[in-house]
């Protein structure tokens, strides 16, 4: 097939030129030429026999809430806000491994029985492995259509033939189209194929599912490009070491964002946690220094997590600061207000902070969790080990009030604890509860007197 002719365009400053060039000659940035089709109107040619749409009023169109599709995986629907919305184009990201095939043939079975065949096409593995795969799930349908192609406009005149009830492209970064010369996994083919793929989703009216690679350097080929693109993302994240797997919604155009769906990988496939503060807090030591719960929100839900801190004297040189789960630049934060205002002094040791499970947790209501942790640790006193706390702690050592705190209660009433602490004006507009003890602070000092007995 003839090519569409094309030419290259420096990202940083818009310098085109008719060969692909390592550095832009008239910015001189390095690595910033794109290639971009010549003719605008190239990206209605898709294979396909649809109708122009017309335009119609605004009354006389109806809401899209019956439209949605649940995927049959309840932690899977509550990240999309409810199940596949119809002709949505949703990205799930997420590093090479972590599981983004499995979930999303998981899916494909379960949406195979509601809505009709599910097209997989597959530009990374052949039929037989992925047929492997579903056996190791127990996943065995008619329903389940493969395709191994990367060719884009092959993979839309195959769609548009079999019309899918749901479409899954694995992965974005092995198609190229042949419009542009540049190969598969270049920022102008990712582009132009995701382009490609919305418009073939919004005219059939087939949610299709787009897989893209992240890679450690925040790949410019990555995913990133296509989020403007697309309806929704979502990114899989998680510790290989770990079994937990976090599926975060980043943006949603039919959803909240900040929700999380919560898996662990099994050895028949990823399993739905609907109760994840119960276990994460399973292997919780009891009555150690160094360890406390936190109640923090991820979106609606609230999760009860466990932070572990250890403080050491230092061996050689300077002290060690690290944190796993948390922002690294808020922990030192917190420790220059604790050394400051509540008298701790940390020189000369190392400190480590530890957000059990492999969560990454971003939310400043984890502060005061932070800081009495340490305090236990370095003062090796056990925290209570019915406690629960939550507050943003401030520049001047002052506690904050944070938002959702009847969720963390009532999150942590269910689990079974039974002392909160937490900001002393959020404890003032709470109705009290018997099976807890609630103790508002309102500054490090007081925080620390109540939590370290
Ligand atoms: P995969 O879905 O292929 O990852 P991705 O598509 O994101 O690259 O899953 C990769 C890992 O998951 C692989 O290391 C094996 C593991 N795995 C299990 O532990 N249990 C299972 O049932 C399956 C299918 C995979
Ligand atoms: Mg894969």
């Amino acid at each position: 097939m003839s090519r569409i002719k094309s030419f290259y365009q420096c990202q940083a400053c818009g310098h085109t030129s008719p060969k692909w060039l390592g550095k832009c000659p008239d910015c001189g940035a390095w690595n910033t030429m794109v290639e971009e089709k010549s003719s605008p109107d190239a990206r209605g040619h898709v294979h396909g026999n649809f109708e122009r749409p017309r335009p119609q009023p605004l009354s006389s169109i109806e809401s899209g809430k019956e439209n949605r599709i649940s995927t049959g995986i309840n932690e899977l629907d509550r990240v999309l806000g409810g199940g596949v919305v119809r002709g949505s184009v949703i990205l799930v990201g997420g590093d090479p491994g972590i599981g983004k095939s499995t979930l999303l043939i998981q899916a494909a079975s379960k949406l195979s029985e509601k809505s009709g065949k599910v097209l997989y096409v597959s530009g990374e593995e052949s039929p037989e492995q992925i047929k492997l795969r579903a056996e190791r799930l127990g996943i065995d349908s008619d329903s389940i259509i493969l395709l191994s192609e990367t060719n884009l406009e092959g993979i839309i005149g195959t769609a548009a033939d079999i019309s899918p009830g749901t479409v899954v492209i694995d992965s974005i970064q092995t198609m190229f189209t042949e419009e542009l010369t540049s190969a598969p996994g270049s920022v102008g083919q990712v582009r132009e194929c995701a382009a490609k793929l919305m418009y073939f989703a919004k005219r059939s009216e087939t949610p299709l599912f787009i897989i893209g690679h992240v890679t450690k350097e925040g790949s410019i080929a990555g995913p990133r490009v296509l989020e403007h693109i697309v309806d929704t993302v979502l990114y899989f994240e998680g510790d290989r070491g770990h079994a937990y797997r976090i599926l975060r919604t980043v943006k949603n155009r039919f959803g909240s964002t900040n929700e999380i769906g919560v898996f662990e990988m099994t050895d028949s496939g990823l399993k739905a946690i609907e109760n994840p503060s119960e276990l994460f807090l399973s292997e919780r030591p009891q009555n150690v220094s160094g360890s406390t719960v936190v109640a923090s929100m991820e979106g609606t839900r609230p999760l009860l997590i466990e932070l572990q801190a250890l403080v050491s004297p230092t061996t050689f040189g300077m002290p060690r600061r690290t944190c796993i789960g948390v922002d690294f630049n808020r922990v030192n934060l917190l420790l220059a207000v604790r050394e400051k205002i509540a008298g701790l002094h940390l020189g000369g040791m190392d400190v480590f902070v530890n957000v059990v499970g492999g969560i990454r947790i971003i939310e400043p209501a984890v502060d005061m969790g932070v800081i009495g942790v340490i305090a236990s640790s370095l003062r090796e006193v056990p925290v209570h080990p019915k406690t629960v706390l939550f507050g943003e702690v401030g520049l001047s050592g002052e506690i904050r009030a944070v938002n959702q705190v009847e969720a963390r209660i009532k999150e942590a009433v269910k689990i079974g604890f039974e002392r909160v602490v937490l900001p002393r004006t959020n404890g003032a507009q709470l109705r009290g509860d018997p099976r807890l003890e609630i103790i508002g602070v309102n500054n490090v000092e007081e925080f620390l007197e109540v939590l370290l007995v």
